[in-house]
């Protein structure tokens, strides 16, 4: 199917005053990492960020336990202000920020039960957020683990609310168990609408990425390395599934989350990030590494250290 490219005013901001359409605002989204500590970051590792050569941080947002407690679901203005210092921060340091509802624990439970407090707070921060400038992006929501129907019932609903106050802004939707390739098919997104980036995550094979950690279903699996025999090419596949979805539906893709944990072997690890690395960008997707400064990170905090090896893995390809 073909469409015609609509174009996005950007709101007016100090960078980019153009008018760009989704594939190009895609293109700027460029390479980017997840920051799931806003909280231990200082302006400079912002800095450091930027200069490392990334182009967007992805922020993951737990707002659930962030209310004041009323029936209203209103956040604590001590969250937003954090939120705001990190959104800020990325602006300054010329980065796109992509905040993402990060809830997928809560809503997996119970989707419908949790609705009611998930929109009221895409509602808060859709107005939050509605005269920054057009790099800021929303994301609905990090890892929909539910059923195509529901999830598509409210993504929709989100979509609405926070369109009421962003016309214009770019939003992410992602498909649902784990932002899986496989469930592209099953996304309905809302068709006249050309400013929206798809997507997607990828651990495959997850007993390799996730092995030997003690948080993970692969606890008892250690020493794997990668590739075994057939393994590259089952990335190249499973990419090539999401890039054929994404020009027959005329739809931007971003690969948000994907890596290994430190319990991989070195060489290994250094191998597939690179390796996933050069296909999304041979695909021209967008992507967010999984992550800045935790169990898959890259980053010591403390020292501004960048663990220079997955760095270069992930910027010289
Ligand atoms: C998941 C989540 C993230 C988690 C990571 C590693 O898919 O989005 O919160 O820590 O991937 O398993």
């Amino acid at each position: 199917m073909l469409f015609s490219l609509s174009t996005i005013s950007c709101q007016e901001s100090g960078s980019s005053a153009e008018t760009l359409n989704v594939f190009e605002v895609n293109a700027k989204l460029g390479k980017g990492i997840n920051i799931p500590s806003i909280q231990n970051m200082n302006n400079d590792h912002y800095k450091l960020i930027k200069d490392a050569g990334f182009d967007n941080v992805r922020i993951p947002i737990k707002p659930f336990n962030e209310t004041i407690g009323d029936e209203d679901f209103t956040l604590k203005e001590s969250f937003l202000e954090s939120l705001d210092l990190a959104v800020q921060r990325s602006l300054d340091n010329d980065i796109m920020p992509i905040i993402d509802l990060h809830e997928h624990h809560a809503m997996q439970a119970d989707p419908i039960g949790n609705l009611p407090m998930f929109l009221a707070i895409w509602e808060q921060l859709a107005d939050h957020y509605k005269d920054y400038p057009a790099e800021v992006l929303f994301e609905i929501a990090n890892e929909p683990n539910m059923q195509p129907s529901i999830w598509n019932q409210i993504h929709s609903n989100a979509y609405n609310i926070i369109r009421k106050t962003n016309p214009n802004r770019t939003l992410l939707i992602g498909t649902v168990y784990g932002n899986q390739i496989e469930f592209l098919k099953d996304l309905a997104l809302p068709e006249e609408d050309r400013n929206i980036i798809v997507t997607i995550h990828y651990y495959e094979p997850i007993q390799f990425t996730h092995q030997c950690v003690s948080w993970s279903s692969y606890s008892d699996i250690c020493g794997r390395s990668w590739p075994a025999a057939g393994e590259e090419e089952d990335v190249i596949s499973d990419f090539n599934v999401a890039q054929e979805w994404g020009t027959e539906n005329n739809r931007p893709l971003h690969l948000g989350e994907f890596g290994a944990t430190y319990a991989v072997g070195a060489e290994s690890r250094i191998r597939y990030t690179r390796f996933v690395t050069k296909q999304a960008n041979e695909r021209g997707w967008s992507w967010s590494y999984w992550e800045l400064n935790q169990d898959f990170g890259i980053m010591s905090l403390g020292s501004g250290q960048w663990n220079q090896q997955y760095l270069d893995a992930l910027i010289e390809e």
